[in-house]
């Protein structure tokens, strides 16, 4: 038996995007991920996968469950073996509870591709030790060997197949697999296979367990490319993985502020200052998940950036990867170096301290987004007004902090010289029509005016980052009809308190018209309430229990609120596994009844639906009692009481 414990332990540590990732291409629709189902045939996707809840739902054929169950389900494993592989993938061992055997042998195959990278990661630190060059590079930059160790950097030699020395088997298919080496056809026809990284400093990337799973490499005169970088493999993503995650964890915990640079460099050298708390984007933009991994790890995320053209767009664009992400209990904020510096360099000038000063003083994200907007549109006429409105709808739109968004209304009919009001009704009509059209209104929102040098950058930054960022990492109103990311309440398939069905294609965007289900005549709401507490368990102790709820459903309830906090989706249905047969057999039958009105709702919007859900139980019951007294003509000295306080109760609710 493998301990419950262990199990959600697990389920908190990894993240279902990434397991379902590695067998269906999922594109990022407002909250979700949305992908072909691979459990049933299909043309247009109904397949989701919720970050938050941990969960897939397949609207489709209603396929669902936690990362376990998916590769249970998909890669046809056993449990057990489920378990494990998910635990390899963080480096963990599995534990088994004693006295129950099933103990098993090292695993068998070859050395995987953590294994690999792990001893290329030992062959290029021993290399720097025996090279000089590398180690007066480094030291020229103001590097000190505490600081390189604790990076692990190493130094891959000037030599074709260096890493033959550190593997067992230099044709091993994995080593390409891992991104190590290079197949390319001699002239001969026959294969030639040499290191992708030679005579560079070696940076190695590690996940948040401290496993490495990548490189990047810096060529040590003047070369191109300056920087090489692992490719995507089936263990690194540059999308989402943040470079010095694992270093910084600490740092960032104690600071509670994780602060996030464009360059390897950067981050060694604020941790050789001082400031322990930084991470790297690994030659990408910022995307939606970097901002949504950061934000689990502390309450303020700062970014940097150069003070150029081509730093003022590429906060623009984390901007807009942070919007989905906010939290009015969190804070972005974007700090903007002068022109001629990076942090490496500034904190070589300036010290931590100054660096730290920096810091304090740094743009708040609703100030960026003013900034921008007013300096882009011209708040002189009109027409610059009624732009300023056009673009901040999609914005304001994706941005997913209430008050925030409060804040930045009032603020925006400020400049527009409107009211608040007249500012609400244009974003309900632009979300609507956007929502009609398949389109936000408004342009789309690019780049701020004047910023659109991206290349041609200086020496020391610039010239490589990216143009215009890939299509599929845009904003989510570019990512083409039905998939905004236009969240609100009430979106949901259940319009509130009425209960009343609005019918998928009406209520819920995000997905592209999933098959529809006939609608249901009359909800049953004990159902709702058990699949509402599975999709949202942070909400199961705010039930308010009573005897209105049958005590099967209590006892649901009790057992999902027993759950370590921050539980998904997933950890109720693995909790479910192990207990009570009749529990799952009750979860499926209410997935199957209304999962497709409740899977997405935010937690705001579900709270809503489940305070209503048990409001309705309890005015059901009362008058449920109350004709049954009235019924038996009120005899007693204690029936009538009884009525009585039924009567106030039902007058309260
Ligand atoms: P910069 O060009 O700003 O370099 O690239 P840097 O980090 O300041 O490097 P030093 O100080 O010259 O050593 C920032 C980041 O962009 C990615 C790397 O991740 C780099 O750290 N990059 C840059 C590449 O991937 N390839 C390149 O050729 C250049
Ligand atoms: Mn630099």
């Amino acid at each position: 038996m493998i301990p419950q414990s262990f199990i959600q332990d697990l389920l908190a540590r990894v993240d279902i995007v990434d397991v379902v990732g590695r067998y269906v291409r999922l594109k990022k629709a407002g909250a979700n991920y949305l992908g072909l189902c691979p459990f049933h045939a299909e043309k247009s996707p109904s397949f989701t996968v919720s970050p938050t809840k941990q969960f897939y739902h397949c609207f489709g054929c209603g396929a669902h469950g936690s990362a376990i169950g998916f590769l249970m389900e998909h890669a046809g494993l056993g449990y057990v073996d489920a378990v494990t592989d998910l635990a390899r993938s963080l480096g963990l061992e599995v534990p088994r509870e004693p006295g129950t055997g099933g103990g098993r042998g090292p695993d068998p195959r070859a050395p995987g591709l953590l294994e690999l990278l792990a001893r290329a990661a030992q062959f290029y630190r021993g290399r720097l030790k025996d090279s000089p060059r590398a180690i007066d590079y480094l030291k020229g930059r103001g590097l000190t060997g505490e600081v390189a160790a604790r990076f692990g950097i190493g130094y891959a030699p000037d030599q074709w197949r260096g890493l033959e020395a550190a593997v067992p088997d230099y044709d091993d298919p994995a080593l390409v697999e891992a991104g190590l080496v290079i197949d390319s056809d001699g002239d001969d026809g026959r294969k030639r296979r040499y290191d992708r990284f030679r005579d560079r400093v070696m940076f190695p990337i590690r996940n948040p367990r401290g496993q490495v799973i990548g490189f990047g490499g810096r060529i040590l005169d003047r070369g191109e490319p300056k920087y090489l970088n692992s490719p995507e493999t089936p263990v690194f993503s540059k999308g989402r993985e943040l470079y010095g995650l694992f270093e910084a964890r600490d740092a960032i915990r104690r600071e509670n502020c994780v602060l996030v640079v464009e360059g390897y460099m950067d981050v060694v050298m604020l941790a050789r200052h001082g400031v322990g708390n930084a991470v790297a984007t690994l030659g990408t933009s910022t995307t939606p998940d970097h901002v949504r991994k950061l934000l689990r790890l502390a309450d303020r995320v700062v970014f940097a950036f150069d003070g150029d053209a081509a730093g003022r767009k590429a906060a623009w664009r984390a901007l807009e990867a942070s919007l989905p992400q906010t939290a009015d209990a969190k804070r972005i904020d974007f700090l903007f170096l002068p022109p001629e510096h990076d942090p490496d360099s500034f904190v070589r000038e300036h010290g931590a301290e100054g660096f730290r000063e920096a810091l304090a003083g740094a743009m708040p994200l609703s100030e960026l987004m003013v900034r921008e907007l007013s300096e882009r549109v011209g708040l002189e006429t009109p027409e610059g007004r009624a732009r300023l409105l056009a673009e901040a709808a999609p914005l304001l739109h994706a941005l997913a902090a209430p008050a925030l968004k409060l804040q930045l209304v009032h603020r925006i009919a400020e400049l527009a010289k409107l009211a608040v009001a007249e500012v609400d009704r244009y974003l309900a009509e632009a979300a609507a029509q956007s929502a009609r059209v398949g389109q936000p209104q408004g342009r789309t929102p690019g780049a701020p005016r004047g910023a659109d040098g991206g290349g041609g950058g200086g020496a020391a930054s610039g010239a490589h980052h990216p143009g215009g960022g890939p299509a599929a990492e845009g904003p989510p109103w570019e990512q083409g009809p039905g998939q905004g990311g236009w969240q609100g309440p009430g979106q949901g398939g259940w319009q509130g308190r009425s209960g009343r069905w609005r019918g998928p294609a009406e209520g819920r965007r995000g997905f592209d018209r999933p098959v529809p289900r006939p609608p249901v005549a009359r909800p049953d709401l004990e159902a709702r309430l058990r699949l509402l507490v599975a999709l949202h368990p942070g909400l199961a102790s705010a039930v308010e229990k009573g005897e209105w709820l049958s005590p099967e459903l209590v006892d649901w309830i009790d057992t999902v609120a027993a759950l370590p906090p921050g539980s998904t989706a997933g950890n109720v249905v693995e909790s479910l596994r192990q207990g009570d047969p009749a529990s799952v057999r009750a979860f499926e039958r209410a997935m199957a009844s209304d999962a497709a009105a409740l899977a997405d709702l935010s937690a705001a919007e579900a709270a809503a639906e489940l305070s209503a859900a048990v409001d309705q139980l309890r005015d059901r019951h009362i008058r449920r009692q109350i004709d049954e007294l009235a019924r038996g003509g009120l005899r007693t000295e204690a029936d009538r009481e009884r009525y009585q306080a039924l009567m106030a109760l039902r007058a309260r609710s």
